[in-house]
């Protein structure tokens, strides 16, 4: 029997999956690292976690199964983190990871210097602070020193490749969330590279997600259990990954994850672009198709930022009743009803991209009084976090993108009611899979398909991908919603300039 790995860097931890060709999953750890935030904005992840994880894990996967039975390894992981490397191959800083929002000026100096129509019209995206080009110019303006002994520029996970294969590439999924990519012709421009004086050598080589990209050499087989010379494929940022894990690999399908971030992302077969930016236009780890999405910043961030500072009891509780705390507070938070005794919540604890694309922005809890409850603010968060998607599902809709079935993944897709939650705030139905490991096993179905196992992923997906349950909406609860979810869109508005204020005291 022959096995592939799938590896998923994550910003909380990462997950290490080995799966059989259909999709079963025979072993599997993961591994927590911390998030440095040393001032407001600034998120940093050590690379010497990552592969301390990547290394642990893998060690105890194959533990459990021959290391000659594993055929291929995929890796996918958080996109558009800064890795930078001297010549030796040594780390030059901590990442600056995909939610840092340090780098407003270097972003008003991007559009300066290109323009922002030219730069939608290559990138498919106006300048971003979470996007890799603004951290690149950040250290060039604010650590020259460091910046001149820059070697090689890498995304989290082909840092990861390189430690196990000694490579330096990218695939196109996530070669796009660098800003230096021209994502129609899925290649790095060199003409944006030139303008914002980025030299393209630094930039690894760039392969389509399926093929491969290089072989675990001896050191890293000794660190991992994993033969030398087993087959590393191009793999995908994690959105792609979960797309293809999800089978979301043709026009029309769609899912919408919540994990630490919130992605509604839809396959598209040709090129399409938001004018404005709002929505990120990608290449899919499809060969030669695409993706068009929409993320919010802090998605599971907001109910684990709630658990963490404000249910101190959450835990003991949660025991108490033989629940997990994430058990607990659905629990609480169905005891409140639809519109969470008239409590909105705006998730953007991290800043928000799609709509608004402002790094300003702050979380806000609207309509708090009295008779609020823990389960009123819990269920508040679960639908803010909810209206957050159905922007980035709007804006998608406006640009064209048909819709015909959303899959719920991430670590909120294990929430019975926030499924239902986002099936009536989506007011269409909406399903769950019975396979849950998303980008891990994207990564591994890449690998598969990168060592011969399957002709392409549509084949693949159709094998492996199986619906677990339906979420039916609910035409009475959805009208509901409608009705709150316009005065949730109205609130941002309200308070934009207050939250530019709020910045600049
Ligand atoms: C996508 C994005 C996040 C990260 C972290 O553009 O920033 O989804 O990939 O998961």
């Amino acid at each position: 029997m022959k096995y592939y790995a799938g590896i998923d860097i994550g910003t909380t931890g990462t997950k290490t999956v080995l799966f059989d060709k259909n999709g079963n999953a025979v072993a599997s750890a993961y591994r927590e690292y911390p998030l440095y935030q040393p001032q407001n904005g600034y998120v940093e992840q050590d690379p010497a976690d990552w592969w301390n994880a990547v290394c642990n894990t893998l060690t105890e996967v194959t533990s459990h199964i021959f290391a000659k039975d594993i055929a291929g390894v995929g890796i996918s992981g958080q996109m558009h983190g800064l890795v930078m490397l001297d010549d030796n191959g040594n780390v030059l800083r901590k990442s600056i990871i995909w939610c840092d929002q340090r780098t407003q000026n270097e972003c008003e100096e991007i559009e300066h210097t290109v323009g922002k129509n030219k730069l939608i019209s290559i990138t498919a995206s106006p300048a971003l602070t979470g996007f890799t080009a603004s951290k690149i110019l950040w250290v060039k303006n604010n650590e020259p020193q460091l910046f001149s002994k820059c070697a090689h520029i890498l995304l989290p996970k082909d840092y990861i490749r390189y430690m196990l294969c000694n490579t330096f590439a990218t695939d196109v999924s996530d070669a796009g969330g660098m800003q230096l990519f021209d994502i129609k012709n899925r290649r790095f421009s060199e003409e944006l590279c030139h303008l914002l004086g980025i030299d393209t050598a630094m930039l690894g080589k760039v392969y389509e997600s399926h093929e491969i990209t290089g072989f675990i050499t001896e050191k890293a087989a000794k660190l991992t259990g994993l033969m030398p010379g087993t087959p590393v494929v191009g793999g995908a940022g994690d959105n792609a990954a979960a797309a293809i894990g999800t089978g979301t690999v043709c026009d029309g399908e769609c899912f919408a994850t919540i994990g630490t971030s919130g992605v509604v992302f839809c396959h598209t077969k040709g090129y399409n672009v938001d004018p404005s930016g709002r929505a990120h236009s990608f290449c899919a780890a499809v060969k030669n198709e695409w993706h068009m999405m929409g993320v919010t910043q802090a998605a599971g961030l907001s109910l684990k930022w709630f658990r963490d500072n404000c249910c101190g009891d959450a835990d003991n509780l949660a025991k108490e009743r033989g629940l997990s705390a994430y058990q607990y507070l659905d629990s609480i938070a169905k005891e409140s009803g639809i519109g969470a005794n008239k409590l909105l919540f705006l998730p953007y604890l991290m800043g928000e991209r799609t709509p608004h694309l402002d790094p300003n922005a702050r979380g806000v809890f609207f309509g708090l009084s009295a008779i609020h409850k823990k389960g009123d603010m819990v269920r508040a968060i679960l639908e803010g976090v909810g209206f957050s998607l159905r922007d980035a599902l709007e804006v998608l809709k406006e640009n064209g993108v048909s819709i015909n079935r959303i899959t719920v993944c991430g670590g909120g897709a294990k929430s019975s009611l926030w499924c239902s939650i986002l099936a009536d705030i989506f007011g269409m139905d909406v399903c769950t899979l019975s396979i849950t490991e998303g980008p891990a096993l994207g990564a591994a179905i890449l690998a598969m398909v990168g060592t011969g196992e399957y002709k392409d992923v549509q084949t693949a997906a159709k094998n492996i991908i199986r619906p677990r349950q339906v979420y039916r909406h609910s035409p009475q609860n959805a009208e509901k919603y409608d009705q709150l979810y316009q005065l949730y869109k109205s609130l941002y508005q309200k308070l934009k300039t207050a939250f530019t204020d709020l910045s600049d005291i």
